[in-house]
């Protein structure tokens, strides 16, 4: 977490569901051999996300910046069987790591997911899906979440559920914009879009670096 005190995040922590031991395992891994291990959700955030996906218990989930593999998983806890899982990174590097994990929490729970990792630039894997989806994380590089907005409101069903990571930017958001930051003025957008969007229902939750959730109407 990011903007609480440290006492009051351990609080939090201590007080929510414990982090499965796959996710510790997968985090551990992470740390040893991926650069910028603090892209991974974390525990808390991670709980929060399958708190959430337990609740709409999704059959078709979209995922935009795969990573290791962790934020997926915490997902996947909440989808019942006979669904499917469709996650989008543009490093094929991390393709393996998180293959592993995916297959250990197929073989761990008695439900039958399918999960798929398409590599390559996100946008472009976009337009190629079929078909709609009941759930899409959005997590991957922030200059095009005005542009991976747009492309998924085409492919969600009615009452799907879009969750948007990093929506506070370290709380750039609320600071005054450096020139050279791309990334700050494109979240700022973001942001007044999903509020003012008369199709979306929004909320920005202060989990981390901010989790907007946004139900489709
Ligand atoms: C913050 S990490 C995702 C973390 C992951 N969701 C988790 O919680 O464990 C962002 C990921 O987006 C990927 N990414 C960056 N630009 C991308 C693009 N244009 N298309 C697809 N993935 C991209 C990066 O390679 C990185 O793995």
């Amino acid at each position: 977490m990011f903007f609480l005190p440290q006492n009051l995040d351990d609080y939090i922590v201590a007080h929510s569901e414990d982090e499965p031991q796959i996710l510790k395992d997968l985090t551990r891994e992470t740390h040893q051999k991926v650069l910028q291990a603090i892209m991974l959700s974390g525990a808390y955030q991670g709980r929060v996300l399958s708190m959430i996906s337990h609740l709409k218990s999704p059959m078709r989930v979209l995922e935009l910046g795969t990573f290791t593999g962790y934020s997926a998983l915490c997902i996947a806890e909440g989808m019942p069987s006979d669904s499917e899982l469709i996650t989008v990174d543009v490093n094929e590097e991390l393709e393996d790591i998180a293959g592993r994990y995916f297959t250990c929490f197929r073989e761990s729970v008695n439900k039958n997911i399918t999960f798929t990792q398409k590599i390559g630039p996100a946008l472009d894997i976009i337009s190629e899906l079929e078909g709609k989806f009941d759930l899409v994380f959005i997590d991957a590089d922030k200059p095009n979440y005005v542009n991976y907005f747009h492309a998924i409101m085409e492919k969600v069903n009615p009452g799907a559920l879009i969750i948007s990571d990093n929506v506070l930017w370290h709380g750039k958001v609320v600071e005054n914009l450096n020139p050279k930051d791309s990334s700050t003025p494109i979240l700022l957008e973001f942001n007044r879009i999903l509020k003012e969007d008369p199709r979306l229902q929004t909320v920005l939750f202060s989990v981390r670096d901010g989790l907007t959730l946004s139900r489709v109407l």
